[in-house]
């Protein structure tokens, strides 16, 4: 099934949390000079129009990106993200959205690698056009729940994935947990960043029971919901279960999701925000 095009959403209050992550998390990978993998198991097109149909049927992109676009003073834990999104649009006026593969592409150097994984037609021909698509850049219409494992563990022994589904299946909130638990038997060092939507608590509480269960030490759980928690209203926030966080991540988002929730809110004290450790840390040494 492949209903779900990323288009409808870019920019959303989702994106910003997940891409913040991502930024961050590539942004400590690259502090050592050794390259490393980056692996998008779900990649969408890479790269959106906001003034697309499907972009402006909900304009969710306007809780989103476009509210700090528009803030004069920016705390700096958002710099990095908030410079690529800038980067995306020269003309300074928000137009774009750069989706995971295309702020990968950019922040990754000549020595590191993207692998990425996108099944619906439309959107891997759009990937295919990525700038800088060449020898470090593969790109696979196959499923990238199957193929993470052919890549596991990555040569350079140092990789970070994006698990980033649509949920379309109710099943697939299992599968990511089935996935993570296999590639990190395969490949343990690596950091595992999974998205998933806050559409029902309890899919979100099973979720976080079944990684708990599964062994992996190490996991922070980051999330942010502009909205109270509904079982009808459709996704009122979302959050990434991070296994291997870079060791500033879970304080850069202490630091920074108070200052979310007064600026990416939309509807006044409704916005609540977690970061916990729900797997005991390993000894870093
Ligand atoms: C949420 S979007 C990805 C957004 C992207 N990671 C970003 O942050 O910019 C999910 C994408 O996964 C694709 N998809 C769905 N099932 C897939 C599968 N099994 N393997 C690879 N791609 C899949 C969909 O077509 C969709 O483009």
């Amino acid at each position: 099934m492949l209903s779900y095009r990323h288009a409808f959403h870019a920019g959303n209050h989702a994106d910003v949390i997940k891409h913040l992550t991502l930024a961050l998390t590539l942004e400590y990978y690259l502090r050592k000079d050794k390259p490393f993998w980056y692996i998008d198991t779900h990649a969408g097109s890479g790269f959106y129009r906001l003034g697309s149909t499907e972009a402006q049927k909900n304009r969710e992109f306007a809780t989103g990106i476009q509210q700090l676009w528009e803030q004069a003073c920016i705390p700096e834990q958002l710099a990095a993200y908030l410079n690529l999104v800038r980067l995306a649009n020269p003309a300074g006026k928000l137009e774009h959205y750069p989706g995971s593969p295309w702020i990968a592409a950019q922040m990754l150097r000549k020595t590191d690698q993207l692998h990425l994984f996108e099944l619906h037609p439309a959107d891997f021909q759009a990937l295919n056009s990525l700038p800088g698509k060449g020898k470090r850049i593969h790109i696979q219409q196959t499923d990238g729940l199957k193929g993470l494992h052919s890549l596991l563990p990555p040569p350079p022994r140092r990789a970070i994935t994006l698990i980033d589904p649509s949920y379309e299946l109710k099943t697939d909130y299992s599968a990511v947990v089935e996935t993570l638990t296999k590639a990190h038997k395969r490949f343990d060092s690596g950091t595992y960043l999974l998205w998933y939507p806050v559409v029902s608590r309890q899919r979100v509480q099973q979720m976080l029971h079944d990684l708990q269960a599964s062994g992996i030490p190490d996991i922070v759980q980051i999330e942010f919901c502009p909205l109270q928690d509904s079982n009808n209203m459709g996704m009122t926030g979302s959050g990434m279960f991070v296994i291997n966080p870079p060791w500033l991540l879970a304080q850069q988002m202490r630091e920074i999701l108070p200052w979310l929730a007064e600026h990416m809110s939309t509807s006044t004290g409704a916005a609540h925000y977690t970061v916990q450790q729900i797997s005991p840390e390993k000894n870093r040494g």
